[in-house]
């Protein structure tokens, strides 16, 4: 099977960060987020192919210097084409059926179980779920008793929302869901072409373990959280002559002696951290420096930022080369 992962999001939700680094490859525990998406694939996965968009070049040029363990192929879109689109886009010479995902979805996710689930039930697509407690901002499945999805409710009200089993950004499908795919516009795949699917067979695969939509800074930082605790963080740990308890996470070299740290804490390649300064659930990303004395926290810091001698940064995103 091959895989088509959608990369071509704006990630409005992160920015100012994502104005020079695209949502996929901010670092999360360590590691940049689309990494941790394609961790999921199965190792016989034949290819995988990129349908980016925003900043194609950027995540094109890193994934060429950071290679995974399966051939990876990027197909850019001139314009944005939304999920369907890029699908469609993406979709030459992809297997039958393929995966499908997000690259913004961080999950613990059987996906050998899920394509043996699709193959025993026959239908055209087999969607994970998630159960949440609040489905409003989500789309959510109407289930019966086979587990066959007989509806989606985009953003429901509590009392309108058939379940709590929210789409989970992870999918099976056959080659033939992108023939009615129309091209030349944007298209939402969830929204236009899934309900017109129902009819053919589309199965819950139920996720349990975690999931986070890590769109957002909140999220984001709540995802480094579960992933360390998963033990998915990248190599560090306290840097040598820093105080305080991990999990941490280090990209490459950095200073620290004498900061604090921790716990939940990713560090970019040569960040600089002054005595006295404390980090603590946070991504801060390469060519940073915080200065002597200075808090941050619950945060989420681009490159090149600069942190000013005792100012206290405390839930806030800061793009590429700020000062605070
Ligand atoms: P926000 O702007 O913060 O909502 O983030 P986003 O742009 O990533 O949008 P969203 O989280 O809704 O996207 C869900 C998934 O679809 C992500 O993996 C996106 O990268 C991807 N995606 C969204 N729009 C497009 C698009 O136009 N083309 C492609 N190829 N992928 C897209």
């Amino acid at each position: 099977m091959k895989a088509i992962v959608l990369v071509g999001g704006f990630g409005t939700r992160l920015r100012p960060v994502t104005y020079a680094v695209p949502k996929q490859l901010i670092p999360v525990a360590g590691r940049p987020m689309l990494y941790h998406v394609l961790d999921l694939l199965p190792d016989d996965v034949e290819e995988v192919v990129l349908a980016t968009g925003y900043k194609a070049d950027v995540i094109a040029a890193y994934v060429r210097a950071h290679p995974v363990r399966w051939p990876v192929r990027t197909v850019p879109e001139e314009q944005p084409l939304g999920t369907g689109g890029g699908m469609k886009n993406a979709g030459d010479g992809v297997s039958d059926p393929f995966f499908l995902l997000n690259s913004d979805v961080l999950a613990s996710a059987d996906l050998h179980a899920m394509r043996a689930a699709h193959a025993q039930h026959g239908g055209v697509g087999t969607m994970a779920l998630f159960e949440v407690e609040d489905p409003r901002p989500y789309g959510v499945a109407a289930l019966d008793a086979h587990d066959r999805i007989t509806a989606f409710v985009e953003k429901p009200e509590p009392k309108d929302a058939p379940s709590r089993w929210i789409n989970a950004g992870i999918a099976i499908w056959r080659r033939e869901v992108l023939d009615p795919i129309p091209t030349g516009r944007a298209v939402s795949f969830e929204r236009e072409v899934v309900p017109g699917l129902l009819p053919r067979g589309v199965f819950a695969f139920r996720l349990s373990g975690y999931w986070e939509d890590a769109g957002s800074p909140e999220r984001i930082l709540r995802a480094q959280r579960l992933l360390f605790d998963d033990h998915r963080g990248g190599p560090g740990g306290v840097p040598p002559g820093a105080r305080g308890s991990g999990p941490v996470a280090t990209m490459g070299e950095v200073r620290a002696r004498d900061a604090t740290f921790g716990p939940y804490v990713t560090l970019g390649a040569r960040v600089t951290v002054a005595p006295d300064a404390r980090v603590e659930n946070a991504i801060v990303m390469d060519d940073t420096v915080i200065e002597r004395g200075a808090d941050v926290r619950d945060s989420l810091l681009g490159p090149r930022v600069r942190v000013r001698a005792g100012h206290r940064v405390i839930g806030q995103v800061l793009g590429e080369a700020a000062e605070a």
